[in-house]
């Protein structure tokens, strides 16, 4: 089975991006995309993001990485990792309100948007810029510019150096040659009494990296959550870390 790896680092699409005025199209220099609405509804709340299409099932994995993923960065894409990180953040409740937190890898920016929404000053980051201007109109809809920062940051060249209550990221640990950068950048941003949740649909990459974290001192529990349509639900799992004692 084809699995992401490294997404290409720059393409032509990541430059010159606009979104039209209606929010229907993606303008790039390698040419237009049709952005599409996905909502999140719990009880109390509702937040809608824009993306140029879902990647929810296995079989819109596969189509993706071999028909788009040249074309399309992984980040204006929405994934199902972002949709249970969104849910499990909104589960919270007040566990984020006024903490400051880091969305790594945020593409189109769902679990900083909810954090936000109950209360959260984000800081929404991501090496891609096309994926950064989806995310930035994203917040905007949202009505929450004021609680939300964009930074475009590399983890292989992590300059940050804020400490952050809580760290999130989606769909992030499945390029093995990133591992250490990422190990990296939770050391050195996250709070001494930080927490980390990263979300991800089970890849054995993925897996890896957090056993290695296990094995170093990390503490770390796991929710399930199954997203996308019944015929063909996909397993998410939501990881929540704490630093070694
Ligand atoms: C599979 S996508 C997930 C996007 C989003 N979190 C979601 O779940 O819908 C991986 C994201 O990580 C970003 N990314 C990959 N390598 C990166 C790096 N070295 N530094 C910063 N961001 C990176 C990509 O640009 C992309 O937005």
């Amino acid at each position: 089975m084809t699995t992401p790896s490294q997404d290409a680092p720059t393409t032509g699409a990541t430059t010159g991006a606009t979104l039209d005025a209606d929010d229907r199209t993606l303008r790039t220099s390698v040419g237009d995309f049709p952005l599409h609405e996905y909502r999140l509804r719990v009880p109390g709340h509702e937040w809608r993001v824009l993306h140029t299409g879902e990647v929810l099932t296995h079989a819109d994995e596969q189509r993706f990485l071999s028909e788009d993923r040249a074309r399309l960065p992984y980040g204006v894409v929405l994934w199902p990792a972002a949709i249970a990180l969104a849910h499990d953040v909104a589960s919270r409740g007040d566990a984020l309100r006024g903490r400051q937190v880091l969305e790594l890898g945020a593409g189109t920016g769902l679990p900083g948007i909810v954090a936000a929404s109950l209360g959260a000053h984000v800081v929404q980051t991501d090496r891609q810029s096309l994926a950064l201007a989806v995310c930035r109109r994203n917040v905007e809809r949202n009505g929450l510019a004021d609680r939300i920062a964009h930074r475009e940051a590399d983890w292989t060249l992590w300059s940050d150096t804020a400490r952050y209550d809580w760290i999130l990221g989606s769909d992030i640990l499945y390029s093995e040659p990133m591992h250490p950068h990422l190990r990296h950048v939770l050391e050195a941003s996250l709070a001494p009494d930080g927490r980390v949740l990263l979300s991800d649909p089970f890849r054995k990459p993925s897996l890896q990296l957090l056993e290695a974290l296990e094995a170093d001192g990390w503490r770390i529990t796991l929710s399930r959550w199954s997203v996308g349509e019944e015929s063909s639900p996909r397993a998410i799992g939501v990881y929540e870390l704490t630093r070694p004692a």
